[in-house]
C-alpha cells in the first residue's frame, strides 16, 4: 500500500551535521520526499508531536523499566510516571534547536523506515541501522543525564500516527504530490 510517513530530523541529527546523510538513505531506497522543511518546533508543536496520550506514556514507560530489569535494575517509578516524565524532556529537547521535518512517500513505507531507523536505544540498534550507525546513546547514559535518548531520528510508527503527526508538522499545501522518473520502474507491472 501507497503510504506516507512524518519523519523528524531531531536536534541531534541536526547539530551533528547529518540531515543529508539520512534523508539521502531514504532516497536511496526509492523513497518519496514529498515534504521537507527545517524548523523551529514550538513548546504547543512539541506538545501535540509528544501527546499526554496514557497508551503512548505507558508503552515509553514500560520499555524503560524492560531495559532496566534486563540488567537486573528494579526501577520503584510506575510507566506512567517514568512516560511523563520523559514526555517533559522530549519537548524540551526537541524545541531546543532546529530540527527537520520530513514527509516520505512510497510503497509500505512507515514499516520500512522505522527497521531502518533502527531499536530506541542506539546502543542495541543494529549496524546498517541511522541509529545502529551514528549514535550509541542508552537509557542509562540518558537517564543519568536527564535527558532524552539521543536517537537522531523519529519516525511514524502506524498509519494512524502518520496520519496525526503530518498534520502537526505541515499544512496540506506544504506537501507536494509529484511523478519522479524512476516511479515507472519502481512499481512496474508486467
Ligand atoms: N527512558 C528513557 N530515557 C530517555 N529518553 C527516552 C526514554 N525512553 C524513551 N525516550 C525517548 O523518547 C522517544 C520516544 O520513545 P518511543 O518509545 O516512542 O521510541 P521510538 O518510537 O523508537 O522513538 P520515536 O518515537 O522518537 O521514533 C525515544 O526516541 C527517545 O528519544
Ligand atoms: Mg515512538
Amino acid at each position: 500500500m501507497i503510504e506516507r510517513t512524518l519523519v523528524l530530523l531531531k536536534p541531534d541529527a541536526v547539530q551533528r551535521a547529518l540531515v543529508g546523510e539520512i534523508v539521502s538513505r531514504f532516497e536511496r531506497t526509492g523513497f518519496k520526499v514529498v515534504a521537507l522543511k527545517l524548523c523551529y518546533a514550538s513548546k504547543e508543536t512539541a506538545g501535540q508531536h509528544y501527546a499526554d496520550d496514557q497508551a503512548w506514556l505507558k508503552s515509553v514507560g514500560e520499555k524503560t523499566k524492560k531495559s532496566y530489569e534486563a540488567k537486573g535494575i528494579s526501577v520503584k517509578d510506575d510507566a506512567l510516571t517514568i512516560g511523563n516524565r520523559i514526555r517533559q524532556q522530549l519537548m524540551d529537547f526537541i524545541s531546543m534547536s532546529p530540527i527537520v521535518a520530513v514527509v516520505l512517500e512510497g510503497h509500505d513505507v512507515i514499516g520500512k523506515v522505522r527497521i531502518m531507523c533502527g531499536d530506541t536505544a542506539p546502543n542495541k540498534s543494529a549496524p546498517g541501522t541511522i541509529r545502529g550507525d551514528f549514535a550509541f546513546d542508552s537509557y542509562g547514559l540518558a537517564d543519568t543525564s536527564g535527558r532524552p535518548i539521543q536517537n537522531l531520528i523519529h519516525a511514524s510508527d502506524s498509519v494512524e500516527s502518520a496520519k496525526r503527526e503530518i498534520a502537526i508538522w505541515f499544512k496540506e499545501s506544504e506537501i507536494h504530490p509529484y511523478q519522479r522518473v524512476d516511479e515507472a520502474l519502481l512499481y512496474r507491472k508486467m
